[in-house]
């Protein structure tokens, strides 16, 4: 049974607009933190809005927790208006996050608006790797710095500005795939973005590990909210939760609607 745990903010920056990085003290009892698992958050002590929100993990420090969270709705607005000494309720970590094996194989990172956030830290678990990380925004790109402190091989596609591809980013993967293949590839984004990795995937043959976007409730498997399509074993399909079973599924396994 997992518990939720008070945390202190130590910070809270605004990297672009209406996208916050906060940053926590971690607590040294908090169960170790994988990338791609999420944290239900609560916005408000004992009120209003009650529900409460999956933020991904950005990174980790030995003692700091950071979240980058896009301001979109009333919970979110109130956790992106806390302050330093304020308090945070989170619940987690939850969900199964990206796997990362031992081996020295050539991987694509991709991570669409603000599902750059929990590429991060994946980012930096795959150091031994040869790693290449490309981020797409509409406009307004954030995080690319501390993506170029992991590594040089970061590229930024934006659709309405400059940046080093003007585009969707994954026509850029597919441009990048075509000069040179990979092992695997990594992605978080808007479901669209998603189902096209997944396409671009099978196309070439290569594997893919997707972060799905779900919209939740509970967070820990009980209300069903967050259900999505995987394949069965035999034939045919099935529901599973993406905060229980996922949020991170393999490309040959999830099914997206058409
Ligand atoms: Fe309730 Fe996933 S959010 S089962």
């Amino acid at each position: 049974m997992k518990t939720s745990i008070d945390c202190i903010v130590l910070e809270n920056q605004m990297l672009s607009e209406d996208i916050y990085r906060i940053i926590l003290e971690k607590p040294i009892d908090m169960e170790k933190v994988h990338a791609g698992q999420f944290f239900h958050i609560q916005p408000a002590e004992g009120g209003d809005p009650f529900i409460r929100r999956p933020i991904s993990i950005c990174a980790l420090e030995q003692d700091k927790l950071h979240l980058v969270i896009r301001k979109e709705g009333k919970g979110t607005q109130a956790i992106c208006s806390k302050k330093p000494g304020d308090k945070l309720n989170l619940l987690g970590p939850l969900g199964n996050g990206f796997t990362v094996s031992n081996e020295k194989e050539k991987v694509i990172v991709v991570g669409g608006g603000i599902g750059t956030a929990p590429m991060l830290e994946l980012t930096k678990n795959l150091q031994h790797k040869d790693v290449k990380v490309l981020l797409g925004y509409r406009k307004d790109p954030y995080l690319v710095e501390d993506f170029c402190k992991i590594t040089p091989n970061v590229q930024v596609a934006v659709e309405e500005g400059p940046g080093d591809y003007r585009g969707f980013i994954t026509d850029l993967l597919e441009k990048e795939i075509q000069k040179e293949s990979a092992d695997l590839i990594y992605a978080c984004g808007p479901e669209i973005m998603l189902k096209k990795v997944q396409q671009i995937g099978f196309h070439f043959g290569i594997k893919t590990q997707l972060a799905l976007e779900e919209r939740m409730a509970c967070g820990i498997g009980a209300c069903l909210v967050c259900s999505c399509k995987v394949k069965a074993q035999e034939n045919g399909w099935h529901f599973v939760r993406t905060c229980k079973e996922g949020p991170v599924f393999t490309g040959e396994e999830v099914i997206f609607d058409a």
